[in-house]
């Protein structure tokens, strides 16, 4: 199997961290016209966390970060770059990299956001394994983190039960020869923007009093709509990591798609003709948490054993824009 950087490049260590405050499907009942029975059925999602007012993504980026590096046994000082996958920054600006930085003393790194909704994590693994394969760099970091609270209207009940808040993390760092990242296919299609978007507050529609009476400073999504591609392009381009590469399914140790729906991600597992216990999946626990999904479902498979060194991975996104994505990956350590 060929490695497609010049250099091997993986993920060294991992970390996440989730805000306290848990609510359950029942307490969205008290909210909204919904039922545990509609929200368990049709998402496989039980509970998710919500920040408190006044926390913001860089927090929870932050936190997550720290833990990545205590594993790793790694100074914020030591990395080069922090890359930061969000599409719920503090601020348009500065960066939420730039907040994360200053959080956890990172004294020598540049870095920057990236948003590719649901993808965005997945787009920055990669963006961020090239900077230390073409570009030198020793160790960077990618926090994917999003406060989806603070763009989801909770009295919508199409999109206020899906989604949660919460940040994970990853070094990468130059790793032994045929180890690490060895393929990924990356997808851009904006003919879905109106399927799923936040239409206010951009440079477009500028936050005035009338985009919020329209309420336009929250997700609308066409579920859908939104379903039918998830489900069809995240399965194509799991298959098409395993199929370039000449891999039996067999040989996948893990599986870590995006958290988005339980019966998306069992599509493409079964389009993997990979077993249930095979697939990353956390969805039950902290539903869509959007960048954090990918980094935070892979940290807890680590935790639970079912990845080691030698072993395939592979990741699968599928995200607003349309945007959507796969990874492989030879575990490092
Ligand atoms: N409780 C009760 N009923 C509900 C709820 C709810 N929370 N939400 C919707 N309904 C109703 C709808 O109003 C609809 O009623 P109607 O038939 O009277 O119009 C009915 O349930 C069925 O709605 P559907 O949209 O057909 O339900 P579906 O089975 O498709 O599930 C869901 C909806 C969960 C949103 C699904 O479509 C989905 O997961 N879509 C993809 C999400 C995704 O992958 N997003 C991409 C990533 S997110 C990102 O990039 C930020």
């Amino acid at each position: 199997m060929k490695q497609r950087l010049a250099l091997p490049v993986g993920i060294t260590a991992t970390g996440q961290f989730y805000p306290d405050r848990i609510v359950t499907n029942t307490d969205l009942a008290g909210m909204v016209d919904t039922s545990d029975e509609w929200i368990l059925s049709r998402t496989g999602i039980r509970t998710r966390r919500w920040v408190e007012p006044g926390v913001g993504s860089s927090d929870l980026g932050a936190g997550a970060l720290k833990m990545a590096l205590e594993r790793r046994g790694l100074k914020a000082g030591d990395l080069d770059a922090i890359i930061v996958a969000t599409v719920t920054p503090d601020m348009f600006f500065p960066c939420t990299a730039a907040l994360i930085q200053h959080k956890v003393g990172a004294d020598h790194a540049f870095g920057f956001d990236l948003n590719a909704a649901c993808s965005s994590f997945l787009f920055a693994l990669t963006t961020g394994a090239g900077l230390v394969a073409g570009a030198g760099l020793k160790r960077v970091a990618v926090v994917g983190c999003d406060v989806m609270t603070s763009i989801i209207d909770k009295s919508d009940r199409n999109t206020a039960v899906l989604f949660g808040d919460g940040a994970g993390a990853v070094i990468l760092e130059q790793v032994e020869e045929g180890l690490g990242l060895l393929d990924f296919e990356h997808r851009l299609d904006g003919s879905g923007a109106p399927f799923l978007c936040m239409p206010g507050g951009g440079s477009l529609n500028p936050s005035t009093a009338a985009t919020v009476a329209a309420r336009m400073h929250y997700i609308r999504q066409d579920g859908r709509e939104v379903y039918k591609r998830a489900v069809r392009d995240m399965a194509e381009v799991s298959r098409l990591m395993v199929d370039r590469n000449e891999i039996n399914t067999e040989d996948v140790a893990l599986f870590v798609p995006h958290q988005a729906n339980l019966r998306i991600m069992e599509a493409a597992a079964k389009r993997l003709e990979l077993p249930f216990e095979r697939m990353a999946s956390n969805i039950g626990d902290y539903a869509n948490t959007t960048s954090a999904t990918l980094p935070t479902a892979l940290h807890q498979s680590l935790e639970a054993g079912k990845l080691k060194k030698g072993d395939l991975a592979v990741f699968a996104a599928f995200g607003a824009g349309f945007t959507w994505g796969g990874a492989l990956l030879r575990w490092a350590y």
